[in-house]
């Protein structure tokens, strides 16, 4: 089939080079062609040859979609990836990141980084000559985000006029759905319990960058905030670092699980998502996780695609 037409090439040119930490790094045309993009390596119809190219990855916290959906993606570009745990290298014995950025910078040529905080990877990327990648911090997932909306616009053909509900804590993964949906033209519904909500100056950048009509509201009733969505998703109640308050987030979100009977609420063509791993018995029931809604295994496949479709971009390889 054809190759990127010359539209969405000279897109996707003005991101050569550049970070990917926020989903707001993004615009909502880079992303659609992205989407673009990640369709054809999906299919098939597009072969991207990087020529051995490397990428480093800096992992602080556990991964098991986001680690092996970058190295697939990498050596499907004919590259390579290199694991640089800080448990493996100097940076866990205290070399500073700025030495440690600027050296890697002399080796890799693009890094993924899952830390903790969005100031260290923002540290990473000051220092660094070569894009970086947020592989998730505690503020935002973008490439999570990137293969969610990919998925919605699979199922749906289109993404402007969508809602979507997200059921649990007002996380890293709300934060990136947010942002992103709201350039999507997807109408964003968050819905935690009292004092889990998104932060409100995230809920204020999203609502800045909002396009073709996209809403973002905030409910605390799981129950009013599927009625009639395109889209439920859930992600865990206590994210990695936050394991030390699982017994008592378990209590406070109760009422807030994905089950068979909730979903009955929503629209009738209505998806479930959740980024994974889930945890059955708590944001999801294990009949709602399996039930004939779930896409979510179709949403984990789609990091490869996009993940694929982004190093591609900001490697320079159209
Ligand atoms: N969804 C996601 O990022 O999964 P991992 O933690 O396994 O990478
Ligand atoms: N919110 C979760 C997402 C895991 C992919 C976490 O940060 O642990």
């Amino acid at each position: 089939m054809a190759l990127v037409s010359f539209g969405l090439a000279s897109e996707l040119s003005s991101f050569n080079n550049c970070d990917f930490l926020s989903s707001s790094d993004l615009n909502s045309s880079q992303t659609f062609s992205i989407f673009q993009l990640s369709k054809q390596l999906k299919s098939g119809d597009r072969r991207i040859d990087l020529g051995n190219r490397v990428l480093g990855l800096i992992f602080t916290k556990a991964s098991t979609r986001t680690r092996v959906s970058f190295q697939v993606a990498m050596a499907r570009l004919g590259g390579q990836t290199v694991d640089l745990n800080p448990q493996v290298t100097q940076l866990g014995r205290g070399e500073p990141l700025k030495d440690t950025a600027r050296v890697l910078s002399r080796y890799c040529d693009v890094l993924a980084i899952r830390t903790y905080s969005q100031q260290e990877l923002q540290d990473y990327a000051k220092w660094s000559t070569i894009p970086v990648i947020n592989a998730l911090t505690d503020l935002e997932h973008p490439c999570q985000a990137l293969a969610d909306y990919l998925t919605v616009q699979e199922k749906f053909g289109e993404l402007k006029g969508i809602n979507l509900a997200y059921i649990g804590d007002g996380n890293n993964v709300a934060n990136s759905l947010m942002i992103c949906g709201a350039q999507l033209g997807v109408n964003v519904r968050i819905c935690s319990p009292k004092g889990f909500e998104p932060e409100q100056k995230i809920i204020e950048k999203a609502n800045s960058l909002s396009r073709f009509g996209s809403e973002i509201s905030l409910f605390n009733d799981p129950l009013e905030a599927v009625k009639g969505v395109h889209v439920i998703y859930t992600d865990v109640w206590s994210s990695m670092g936050q394991e030390n308050e699982q017994l008592k987030r378990r209590k406070i979100f109760e009422k807030y699980v994905v089950s068979e009977k909730l979903i009955e609420l929503a629209d009738e063509k209505v998806i479930l998502l959740h980024c994974l791993p889930a945890h059955r018995g708590e944001e999801i029931t294990e009949g709602a996780f399996e039930s004939r809604f779930s896409s979510i295994f179709d949403q984990a496949e789609n990091r490869l695609h996009v993940q694929q479709a982004l190093l591609a971009v900001q490697l320079g390889g159209l």
